[in-house]
């Protein structure tokens, strides 16, 4: 299906003040792919994401969606096709109600307003938060929102699902939940993230960002096993990749997060 495949090719961008953020970005998403890009702190992930959804516009180079390059002037069209979870779920939930929120999307797809409530309610229970349908978005905690504004984007159906840090601020709970839920959905997946046992978790694929270059793109297992590709890259193994050696010689492996080492006397 061509009008999945996601191609970014010679992507320069800086901010206004002049600050660069991405120096020449290249890559070609195919559909059902699930793609984990990781970097340190203004790696240049996010700018990158932006890109993907015409928040942000290149400098040089072009982001194309299907048969689209992507213009101002298409921009409606695409964005109707390609879901955004920002950073900041802030950034993303600006109405009186999280009801309002969800349904703010498909209202403007021109989906009925009599099919609008099943859709919003779908998604509030697929992500947990049909509890929270009838607060003010602003008054709920950080794992809330990050809950609703998730569902604002599923509400929508999109073919390509792009998130920033989605499982930032989730209690473990809730982030084996997300895990879950994103392995249903069999369109595109998009993830920027730190949390690289979410990469391995869910992503088949891995592209390294560094200082607004491409360092690595490749299998995430293989990325993952290079040590000093990670350190390079201020990165660290996923801790279910860290196995440790005990006392008696056999090799634990650390599953549980924030484990650093396991003692067996
Ligand atoms: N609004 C802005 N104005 C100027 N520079 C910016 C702006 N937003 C980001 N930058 C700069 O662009 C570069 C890339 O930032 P970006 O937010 O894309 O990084 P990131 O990889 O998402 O980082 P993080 O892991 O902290 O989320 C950084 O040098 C950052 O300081
Ligand atoms: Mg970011």
């Amino acid at each position: 299906m061509s009008h999945h495949i996601l191609e970014v090719k010679d992507l320069v961008f800086s901010y206004p003040d002049t600050t660069p953020a991405l120096n020449g970005v290249s890559f070609r998403i195919t559909h059902g792919e699930a793609v984990g890009i990781v970097g340190a702190n203004g790696a240049g992930k996010s700018t990158l994401l932006m890109h993907l959804t015409g928040c942000l516009f290149p400098g040089a180079g072009s982001v194309r969606i299907g048969d689209h390059v992507l213009t101002r002037q298409n921009l409606n069209q695409v964005r109707s096709r390609v879901g955004m979870i920002f950073q900041d779920p802030d950034d993303q939930l600006f109405m009186p109600t999280v009801f309002d929120d969800v349904a703010f999307g498909p209202l403007n797809q021109g989906v009925p307003a009599e099919e609008i409530e099943t859709i919003v309610e779908r998604a509030l229970e697929t992500v947990g938060a049909l509890h929270l349908k009838t607060r003010p978005p602003y008054k709920l905690s950080g794992g809330e929102k990050r809950r609703v504004a998730i569902a604002t984007v599923l509400a929508m159906s999109p073919d390509i699902l792009i998130m920033d840090e989605p499982s930032t601020g989730l209690d473990p709970q809730a982030r084996r939940q997300l895990i879950a839920l994103l392995k249903t959905f069999e369109h595109t997946k998009i993830i920027a993230t730190h949390d690289l046992d979410l990469v391995l978790d869910l992503c088949g694929r891995t592209i390294i960002l560094h200082q607004g270059t491409v360092a690595a793109d490749g299998n995430t297992h293989a990325i993952f096993a290079d040590e000093k590709l990670l350190l390079d890259n201020h990165l660290e193994k996923p801790l279910s990749m860290q196995g440790v050696q005990n006392d008696v010689g056999a090799t634990v492996t650390q599953k549980a997060a924030g484990c650093r080492a396991i003692r067996v006397d």
